[in-house]
């Protein structure tokens, strides 16, 4: 029975423990530039058997949040190579989590253009952009530009060459950004991906296509036994609404993902996060599902998991991996801690997004 703590192979990669630190923005580079501070944070939380950087924008238009660092410049190729060194130097595996927010952002991040997304119908959602008084702050997303056939082509592309560079900054692997309401996921879900094209969500296949010429270019760039991607079937983060056939468009695209022999899925569960316990969709039977479509690779699943869900979930043989978010921020040694029960520090929301040290690289160690 595996445990949290026995070591992992991930399509060759060996992981030295089954806990994943999960992707989280910190908005800490106003440069859009990774530097020692990013690595000095990362370096710190190398006791994760996985980390999952923070979103990194594959292209200008990609971004919907000050302070992001992105993987689209030389600079930023550098900074990362800081990170993914120091990681390394204490053992740990680095994945870069590649982003494109669609229409989740504001023309004021882009130098007046418009978002880039599926549709030209605007989110109801708020992004961290500059407000009217210039501070920092949490402001609606404005209007998006419904992206030609063309340039949708193109931003697969562009997710293919930021993982190259990837590559070449020396992570391990790239973990697709499909979760949370962003790009890949204005075009599954058909309440919000209007097209006419073959990009459209009339059928299974059109639905899924942008995100499978997305994960081949990637995959084309790299290999694809360092690719995963992150999906939340049910999620509402952005302005997704629910549909009637959640569960077959994400097995469909699960059942495409593993004809080609992607690392993992990592399933993100937002109904904790969301108050909303009475959607259940991603529970054990979808869990089993999962497993069933997408037999050979790993499934890792993050959403308010602890030591107990976790292994609970390893136990069931449900998933292989467990990721842990905001834990990870307030504890740089989790795993150390939930393995000797030392006690967990809880974070401070206000340092999650913006600022510099604090709340960032100043979370001690468990010191005895
Ligand atoms: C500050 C913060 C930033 C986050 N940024 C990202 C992100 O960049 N990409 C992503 O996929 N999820 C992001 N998430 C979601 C986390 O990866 C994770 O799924 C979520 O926090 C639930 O796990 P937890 O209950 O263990 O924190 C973020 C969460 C937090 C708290």
């Amino acid at each position: 029975m595996p445990t949290l703590f026995d070591s992992y192979t991930l399509s060759g990669l060996p992981l030295r423990n089954r806990a994943v630190m999960a992707p989280m923005t910190r908005a800490r580079n106003p440069d859009a530039v990774p530097n020692d501070l990013t690595a000095q944070y990362y370096r710190q939380r190398a006791g994760a058997g996985l980390i999952v950087t923070e979103g990194v924008p594959v292209s200008e238009i990609a971004n919907g949040n000050l302070y992001v660092p992105g993987l689209y410049t030389d600079a930023q190729v550098e900074g990362w190579t800081k990170v993914t060194q120091a990681v390394h130097a204490e053992g740990g595996a680095i994945f870069a989590q590649l982003w494109h927010v669609g229409r989740a952002s504001h023309q004021n991040l882009l130098m007046g253009r418009k978002p880039h997304s599926s549709t030209a119908r605007t989110a109801q959602t708020k992004v961290f952009a500059y407000d009217l008084n210039g501070k920092p702050g949490f402001v609606p997303a404005t209007e998006p530009h419904a992206m030609t056939t063309e340039e949708v082509r193109e931003t697969a592309f562009d997710f293919g060459k930021a993982a190259h560079r990837a590559i070449k900054a020396g992570f391990d692997g790239v973990e697709i950004h499909g979760a949370n309401g962003y790009l890949l996921e204005q075009f599954l879900n058909p309440l919000v991906n209007d097209r006419t094209d073959q990009y459209g969500a009339q059928n299974l296949d059109d639905r899924v296509r942008f995100v499978l010429e997305v994960v081949d270019s990637v995959v084309a760039a790299t290999a694809a036994g360092k690719v995963g991607i992150r999906l939340s079937p049910w999620g509402r983060f952005n302005d997704m609404p629910d549909y009637a056939q959640i569960e077959d468009t994400y097995l469909h695209l699960i059942r495409k993902l593993a004809e080609r022999e992607l690392a993992y899925v990592h399933l993100m569960d937002q109904s904790n996060g969301q108050g909303r316990p009475e959607v259940d969709g991603q529970n054990a039977a979808f869990l089993a599902k999962v497993r069933e479509a997408f037999p050979k690779g790993a499934i890792i699943h993050a959403g308010a998991m602890t030591l107990e869900s976790g292994n609970d979930l390893l136990q069931q043989g449900l998933v292989d991996l467990v990721g842990f978010g905001q834990p990870f921020i307030s504890n740089p040694d989790l795993v150390q801690r939930l393995q000797h029960g030392w006690p967990l520090v809880q974070p401070d929301r206000r340092t999650y997004y913006g600022g510099g040290s604090e709340g960032y690289t100043d979370y001690p160690a468990y010191q005895g």
